[in-house]
């Protein structure tokens, strides 16, 4: 569910106009829903509320400043994978020692900023790095705190450069090997070991992956509990989102209309299926979700630039592009576009919706079917809340976008558009050119 919706003619978010945010803030904008995060921290926070869990919003997902704000007044923590990040969660005033730092190349600055803010653990995927962050805790006089991640070699069923959990991934120690990797890591006089974690991909869309591998790790993890006397079980994030119908699935109805068997994955499925096999742990559970907070909670607003009539194709250009949003271009993801003026009175109107990127990849949609749009007016690309604006690049020296924060009937920019200065301030022409 989710607060964008036509109300008459017109595409609101919660109670504003989007084409009002278009006309002041121009396009490329990300557009937010604050209702639609806090709702769905919500529901994920009670569908586990029969266990002792921590929500770490995975802030790869969507690292604006003030959504992890929003996210921090919530209730949640962070799962980080960079020293950005870290310096991200300080700087929108949130909590780093309830947060979380993963990733397989952690150096050795960014162990040392972590263990200076007081980082709840460490997620840590090798040997090597366990011997690294030993070396720097150390140095500081400090224990680390650790968790292993364990690859549970699970399928996860999703697109191949999402998928995590298999053994065949850059990913986590094998389950077979993790017991040497957590008797290493009790060795290591500078480590403490607290937890464990798995993470088996991203976009999940029914609760079967994720019990199997909670299923094959439980009893590994009632082992590390009984030799170590770990404290949590992390079970990573990947709840999946509706692309597909995004607009129609902000509505209950739509949901009640999808036959049991088909109906996208629910926190409510995800926290039905996996609370019993989890509460006998007797552990604390974290949760690292991304996509689900954020993913249905934004959108991309986008300007018509032409419509181009091709010999049996149209060419709908937008003035948004795959430096804006990614995902179409990188993994052929499907995000539904609307108009933010609807009129049914008007012709359909098939085309590919293409940025002005000069390669072909650069589509959001082949053959998408439309209501006939011209130049000038708006359309919105959904579900692009989660690795939207945080995957956006300057790729033909075209500027970040913009990003505003709609709550309630009122809304403001929280990333200005990046200006030209901006966009080269770092660059310089060197003396022998000169
Ligand atoms: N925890 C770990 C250790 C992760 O690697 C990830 C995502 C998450 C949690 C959050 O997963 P989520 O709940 O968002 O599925 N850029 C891709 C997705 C990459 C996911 C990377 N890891 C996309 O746009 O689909």
């Amino acid at each position: 569910m989710h607060h964008f919706r036509y109300v008459g003619q017109n595409l609101r978010c919660e109670s504003v106009d989007l084409a009002e945010v278009a006309r002041l803030y121009g396009t490329p904008t990300y557009v937010y829903s604050a209702a639609t995060m806090a709702d769905n921290y919500t529901r994920l926070a009670r569908a586990v509320g029969g266990l002792d869990a921590q929500i770490c919003f995975a802030m790869k997902a969507n690292s604006s400043l003030a959504v992890l704000r929003h996210f921090a007044r919530l209730g949640a923590a962070f799962d980080l994978v960079s020293g950005g990040e870290i310096r991200r969660v300080l700087a929108a005033g949130a909590d780093v020692r309830r947060s979380v730092f993963a990733g397989v190349g952690k150096t050795e600055a960014e162990m040392r900023l972590a263990l200076e803010q007081g980082i709840f653990a460490f997620h840590v995927e090798s040997e090597p790095e366990l011997a690294r962050l030993n070396h720097v805790a150390g140095q500081l006089g400090v224990k680390a705190p650790v968790a292993i991640r364990v690859n549970p070699d699970v399928d996860a069923h999703t697109h191949a450069k999402i998928t995590t959990g298999k053994s065949d991934n850059k990913f986590g120690v094998p389950l077979a090997q993790a017991a040497a990797a957590y008797a290493a890591a009790a060795k290591h006089p500078h480590l403490a070991v607290k937890g464990v974690q798995i993470h088996i991909g991203s976009q999940l869309t029914s609760a079967a992956p994720f019990v199997e591998a909670v299923t094959k790790v439980v009893p590994f993890v009632a082992q590390l509990k009984a030799d170590y006397g770990i404290s949590y079980f992390s079970i990573g994030g990947g709840i999946g989102i509706v692309y597909q119908d995004a607009l129609a699935s902000g509505q209950p109805a739509w949901w009640d209309a999808q036959p049991a068997d088909r109906r996208p994955l629910t926190p409510e499925a995800y926290g039905a299926a996996l609370v019993p096999l989890l509460q006998p742990l007797g552990l604390k559970i974290l949760l690292e979700p991304g996509r689900f907070l954020v993913g249905n909670a934004g959108v991309l607003l986008t300007r018509v630039e032409h419509l181009k009539r091709g010999a049996g194709k149209n060419f709908l250009i937008v003035d948004a592009a795959m430096n804006d949003l990614i995902r179409p271009a990188m993994y052929d993801s499907h995000h539904e576009i609307v108009p933010l003026h609807r009129d049914t009175t008007r012709r359909a109107l098939t085309a590919d919706v293409v940025g002005p990127i000069c390669e072909s990849g650069d589509c959001f949609a082949h053959d998408r079917l439309l209501q006939e749009v011209g130049e000038g007016e708006y359309l919105a690309l959904m579900s692009a809340g989660a690795y939207g604006s945080a995957m956006a690049g300057r790729y033909n020296t075209r500027a970040l976008p913009a990003e505003v924060l709609v709550h309630g009937g009122a809304f403001e920019l929280i990333h200005a558009r990046e200006s030209f200065e901006q966009m080269i301030a770092n660059e310089k022409i060197p003396a022998f050119l000169q």
